[in-house]
């Protein structure tokens, strides 16, 4: 028992002794960095504070260039092009007023979301309308890019319209169908 605590109280110091010494080393090495930037390190950090702007300016770029002007895609519409995509969404989506798979998209724009009487809406897209409760333009383009990463767990299976004027074209085609 004894030889026990012993061996666990030196092995205990030991440790303790290389966590200090450890600790010393990068405590150290940290006061020289310190030290060296005292001593004509400041041009370097004059450098690099120029070198951040410039990388956030690209980064600003692109994030321009993912924004799409859909109120632009919206004016340019051609509800005759969206009739003919609403093809894709025929065989869930009726326009006559009645329910299919999907439930039907009589005036689905400017309508409330999962409003459908009688449709039965999957728990996500009940949620979903908690957070953004009208078919807006923006939802609309937005849900039809990319259905499940927009409503996860959404019964809509639908890959998504990757092309935006496809999606702008399709909702001036709702937009007409009250
Ligand atoms: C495979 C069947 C299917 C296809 C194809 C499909 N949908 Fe859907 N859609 C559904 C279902 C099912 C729901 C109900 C989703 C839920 O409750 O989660 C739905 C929901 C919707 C809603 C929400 C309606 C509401 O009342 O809140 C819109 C808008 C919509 N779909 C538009 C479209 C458009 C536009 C297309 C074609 C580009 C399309 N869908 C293609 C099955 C489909």
């Amino acid at each position: 028992m004894f030889n026990t605590m012993t061996v666990t109280k030196a092995a205990g110091a030991l440790i303790g002794a290389l966590l200090f010494l450890m600790l010393a080393n990068w405590a150290a090495s940290g006061l020289y960095h310190v030290g060296a930037a005292g001593h004509g390190g400041e041009g370097e950090e004059h450098a690099q504070a120029y070198t951040i702007p410039v990388e956030d300016a690209a980064g600003g770029e692109e994030a321009v260039e993912e924004t799409i002007d859909f109120a632009a895609l919206m004016a340019s519409a051609d509800v005759a092009a969206g009739e003919k995509d609403f093809g894709k969404c025929k065989a869930c989506h009726k326009l006559d007023g009645t329910d299919g798979v999907g439930p039907h998209l009589n005036g689905v724009v400017g309508r409330a979301v999962a409003s459908v009487g009688g449709f039965s809406y999957s728990p996500a897209m009940v949620e979903h309308a908690a957070e953004a409760p009208e078919w807006t333009h923006e939802a609309l383009q937005e849900f039809l890019a990319n259905p499940k990463g927009v409503v996860p767990g959404t019964k809509m299976s639908f890959a998504g319209l990757k092309d935006p004027q496809d999606r702008a074209d399709i909702i001036a085609y709702l937009e007409s169908q009250q």
